[in-house]
């Protein structure tokens, strides 16, 4: 049995502070019956918990979409630099929530944040394979040669090889969608140099199930739906 405020503020939607102020405000059913206070005890599995009417499911774990800014650092502390737990609030900042994989500094897009560490395994495991598409603008075009390229798999400046994987060229070339089944460091940005051409900008627009919500501003996040949890493997 754990308290209400805290089973509440597990599902990530509130802090402690304004769970409390629901439950004060009425808007709180446990089982039917308006909550007493944060402190009643409660069963988060076995107890039908309603909010303004609306049915709350008490998860074990916390799942975040974040539309990562450029200039900001896949990590979790640093030092000097903002990172993207910077950008979230601080009831959620406490929750040893990390990135699952990394984007560079300067690249933009989805970031799923968690503290799943089975479903971040599986979704980042080599093996798995798990698609990752990207938009890149680029400052030169790229044609079909390097279309087959990258489908033969591009053999970086160091000699590593990549696997196959899909570019497909929009308008003139300079503007890229490319799909990879594999996350090398700096992947994109190495692959498009040995073809000739740099990145001057990249975003990541998918990670396997999941798309990065068109309607989240640069910054912006929202916790994951039911259904993208239970597409991704994790748990409801
Ligand atoms: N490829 C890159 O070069 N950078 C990223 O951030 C992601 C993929």
């Amino acid at each position: 049995m754990e308290r209400l405020d805290k089973v509440l503020a597990s599902t990530g939607r509130w802090s402690r502070r304004e769970a409390k102020e629901l439950i004060r405000e009425g808007r709180v059913l446990v089982d039917g019956q308006p909550a007493g206070s944060g402190e009643q005890k409660v069963d988060p599995a076995g107890t039908a918990l309603l909010v303004d009417g609306q049915a709350v499911a008490v998860s074990r774990f916390t799942y975040v979409m974040l539309h990562k800014p450029a200039g900001v650092l896949s990590a979790t502390e640093d030092p000097r630099q903002e990172t993207v737990l910077d950008l979230l609030p601080e009831h959620l900042r406490r929750r040893g929530l990390f990135p699952v994989g990394r984007l560079d500094k300067d690249t933009e897009g989805l970031l799923l944040l968690t503290d799943d560490g089975a479903l971040a395994h599986r979704l980042l495991s080599p093996k798995k394979h798990v698609d990752k598409r990207y938009y890149a603008r680029l400052d030169g075009p790229l044609g079909p040669a390097d279309q087959a390229a990258f489908r033969e798999g591009i053999v970086l400046a160091d000699g590593t090889r990549c696997m196959s994987a899909e570019l497909e060229l929009l308008g003139d070339g300079r503007e890229v969608l490319v799909t990879l089944h594999e996350g090398k460091f700096h992947q994109i940005k190495r692959m498009t140099l040995s073809r000739g051409v740099a990145v001057c900008y990249l975003k990541r627009l998918s990670m396997g199930p999941l798309h990065l919500d068109p309607g989240l501003p640069k910054g912006g996040w929202r916790l994951l739906t039911d259904e993208e949890v239970a597409k991704c493997g994790g748990k409801t």
